[in-house]
């Protein structure tokens, strides 16, 4: 029988021809039999020979049965032990399956119970082969789980417990329950100190504590039972007052709420930014109403002056038509009276235009400007200027200047200031450069208004584009024109540089940007 081939049987018997026989018959049934004349042989062959089965005589010298069956038990109890013993001996045989015995046979042993013996034997090694594997697999199993399970709890905890917000759960009652690391800081207070010691509530006022719990069960801030980033304030340790964002979901086991789980964001920090940007904004209008002060101050005293003027000579005139009329000695001053007056007004005006176009705001009139074309116009307009004061002139326009965006009339007011601030820098005549050019890398265009007049004090550099900063005589300059540029050149995102060493004269540009 091939099924019986992998069993190994060990025959233990004192007796030489029921060895025989005996391991004949089981060998014709198909088993691997080894034999032992007495006990110790039997048990050192079990360690050695590893078999499945023993069948042992009970009675034997020195070592007997009962003992061999406790040894290989003790040595191994999966091996199953068959016990022979002698027609009677009916309390052995008990005893042997007490201590384990798969089966007795009684001798004289027949193959019918030998083969019943053995098929019993093996069926329960197999049994127990199959409950310990069956075991071990499931132990195997179990083993893996409960890793899996303290990974994912382990994730859990470290995704909690890294957050940057707080979180706190508390359960029905509104004890605290767990808390992260965060939170600690929020509050000021260990977890020891607070988890299942104390509620939530303490947490917070009665009023913000009633909002809250108000909040959470209206269907507005997140939904019913949920509330999100609901700005409010905690307290923590010491009274000590934290604004903080909380948003909140209840949560629920099988339909019953068992607590609320809340998410606390510190604003400390966003609060702390928030002022000093308040600050900021504060000193920035502070500024901006102490410059727009001075510029008002300033505009008084440069209009006063020349009103003051007005007045005087027109007062003066009415005084001396009212005494009489006029003789032509006396309508000679007139017109020079009246001439001082027309300066004088024309000079209010220039101020107050001057200040009209360095306040606008919005571009007015953009579109295409070709370079040459505004430098044409320009000149065309200083000429006269140019001449009277013996000025030369010499232009310098590359011929790849792109068409650039922006308003012509202003551009061309930036230059006109720039021409003429050089003009009255050489009163006695000199070189005038007007020069242009793109640079494709930046994408700029370039227009140089240069003279070989006397420069610009290092001192007066920094002030030269604020509001009626002059250099020139009363009735001269008003101070207005390089601050219009400046505000010109702004409306048209360029700005307008100057380089000047005093003795060498001075370099204006004007930066435009082109945009395809
Ligand atoms: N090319 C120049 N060379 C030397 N100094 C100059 C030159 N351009 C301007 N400045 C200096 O900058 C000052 C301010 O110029 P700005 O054009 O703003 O006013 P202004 O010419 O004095 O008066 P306004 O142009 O309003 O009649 C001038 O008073 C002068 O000191
Ligand atoms: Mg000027």
């Amino acid at each position: 029988m091939n099924s019986n081939k992998r069993w190994k049987v060990l025959l233990i018997d004192d007796e030489a021809d029921i060895r025989e026989v005996v391991s004949l018959t089981m060998m014709d049934a198909g088993y691997e039999v080894i034999t032992a004349p007495d006990g110790k042989t039997g048990i050192d062959l079990c360690k050695t020979q590893r078999p499945h089965i023993v069948t042992t005589d009970i009675r034997m010298p020195d070592i007997n049965g009962i003992q061999v069956l406790e040894t290989v038990k003790k040595f191994d109890p999966d091996i199953e032990v068959i016990v022979i013993t002698a027609f009677g001996e009916m309390n052995l045989a008990i005893k042997a399956l007490q201590l384990d015995a798969s089966d007795f046979i009684t001798k004289p042993i027949n193959d019918e119970s030998l083969h019943l013996a053995l098929n019993r034997a093996k069926e329960r090694y197999l049994s127990r082969k199959h409950l310990k594997d069956y075991t071990a697999l499931i132990e195997k199993e179990k083993a893996e789980t409960t890793q899996a399970l303290i990974r994912t709890l382990e994730f859990r905890r470290n995704l909690i417990e890294s957050s940057m917000d707080g979180i706190l759960a508390c359960d029905q009652n509104g004890i605290v329950v767990t808390m992260n690391a965060a939170m600690e800081k929020l509050l000021g207070f260990s977890r020891t100190e607070i988890v299942y010691k104390r509620t939530v509530d303490q947490f917070f006022s009665q009023r913000e504590m009633e909002n809250f719990q108000k909040k959470m069960k209206e269907n507005r801030y997140g939904g019913r039972n949920r509330l999100f980033l609901y700005e409010t304030t905690l307290i923590g340790k010491d009274n000590k007052k934290v604004p903080v964002q909380v948003s909140a979901s209840a949560l629920f086991e099988q339909g019953k709420e068992s607590g609320i789980v809340c998410f606390f964001r510190d604003l400390r920090e966003i609060r702390r930014l928030e002022r000093e940007f308040e600050d900021q904004a504060k000193v920035l209008h502070q500024d901006k109403m102490m410059s727009l002060g001075r510029l008002a101050a300033s505009v008084v005293h440069e209009i006063n002056n020349p009103l003051a003027g007005i007045l005087n000579y027109l007062r003066l005139m009415i005084r001396i038509v009212d005494r009489e009329k006029p003789n032509p000695e006396q309508l000679e001053k007139f017109r020079r009276y009246l001439e001082v007056v027309e300066n004088e007004t024309s000079r209010c005006s220039k101020i107050v235009s001057g200040l009209l176009t360095f306040s606008r705001k919005s571009p007015s009139a953009f579109g295409d400007v070709y370079i040459e074309d505004l430098l044409q116009r320009s000149i065309l307009l200083s000429h006269h200027k140019l001449e009277l004061s013996n000025i030369e002139l010499k232009t310098d326009i590359s011929p790849n200047i792109p068409v650039v965006k922006g308003d012509i009339n202003q551009l061309q007011q930036c230059l006109i200031n720039l021409i003429f601030n050089a003009v009255d820098a050489m009163p006695t005549g000199g070189t005038l450069w007007i020069s242009a050019n793109y640079d494709p890398n930046e994408k700029k265009v370039i227009i140089s208004v240069k003279d070989t007049g006397p420069g610009i004090a290092k001192e007066n550099l920094p002030h030269l584009f604020e509001p009626f900063f002059t250099t020139k005589k009363e009735g001269y300059g008003v101070g207005l024109g390089l601050s219009t540029v400046w505000g010109i050149m702004e409306r048209h995102n360029g700005t307008v540089k100057v380089e000047s060493q005093p003795g060498y004269g001075a370099d204006f540009k004007l930066i435009l940007p082109y945009s395809a």
